[in-house]
């Protein structure tokens, strides 16, 4: 039993849309958040620099004594979730990955397309993972260069990124999608663009419930988990100076819609 607080860390703002499941889960926790969005996005960069981005927030959570640290970051997850184990190996350190399997076995034969980040998709993690189901579905890997910026930038509806994301998919809604995969944590956040784009027949997957799911394991196996029987806190940090982006992440984990 442990009322040490639970780190997570992403990019920039988009690791709200897991912590927001984590702390639907684990109520009673106490969170600390912390956002790198002055080097946001890490998608577009080298694995070198996304490793050692990486290394900064995890030494930020270390800093503040947690218990456990969630990488609430396909890209981070894919280019270095292997690394922050073997350096932090007294450390459970779950990560987040492109929910396919669900969505491939949703359906018999379905056409999944799967969003994320160019990083995400060209790294050995998703190649073994697109491996795994890709006799079993056709699936389409949709790279997203940008998107993660207009999330981080609180753009989440409206004509510029309407237009954006109508260009991204189109090609591939053309061919007849069944569903589609979040496969970056910001994408969340423009879920309500991406399904007015998409219609009400396509269904859309993340890995935020599965990742919740899997930390509350790990906390219980190590016997990690609070007797708290209270609500716990989440503080959020972020290392851009800038506060709209701390109210923006309140308003995110508060008020998802
Ligand atoms: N949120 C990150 C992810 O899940 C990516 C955003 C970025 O490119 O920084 O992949």
């Amino acid at each position: 039993m442990d009322s040490r607080p639970i780190g997570v860390f992403d990019s920039g703002i988009g690791g709200i849309s897991v912590l927001r499941e984590i702390v639907e889960l684990m109520p009673n926790e106490n969170y600390i958040y912390y956002g790198d969005s002055k080097h946001a996005p890490y998608g577009e960069k080298k694995r070198e620099e996304i490793q050692a981005l990486s290394e900064n927030c995890v030494s930020f959570l270390l800093d503040k004594n947690v218990k456990a640290i969630v990488i609430a970051c396909n890209t981070a997850t894919s280019a270095c979730a292997d690394l922050l184990r073997h350096k932090y190996s007294d450390m459970p350190i779950i990560g987040i990955e492109p929910a396919l399997k669900p969505a491939v076995l949703w359906k018999a034969h379905d056409r999944v397309a799967v969003m994320a980040t160019p990083m995400t998709l060209k790294q050995e993690k998703f190649r073994q993972l697109l491996h795994t189901y890709e006799e079993q579905s056709d699936i389409f890997c949709i790279p997203c260069p940008g998107l993660a910026d207009f999330v981080e930038s609180g753009m989440l509806d409206g004509p510029e990124i309407t237009e954006f994301l109508d260009g991204l998919l189109h090609p591939y809604l053309e061919k007849g999608i069944d569903a589609i995969v979040l496969g970056c944590t910001h994408y969340p956040f423009v879920e309500k663009v991406i399904r007015r784009i998409a219609g009400d027949s396509v269904r859309i997957f993340n890995g935020s419930h599965g990742t919740a799911l899997e930390l509350k394991r790990r906390l219980t196996e190590a016997d990690l988990l609070t007797e708290n029987q209270t609500k716990g806190t989440v503080e959020i940090y972020n290392s851009s100076n800038d506060t709209n982006i701390i109210h923006l992440c309140h308003t995110l984990l508060h008020h998802p819609e």
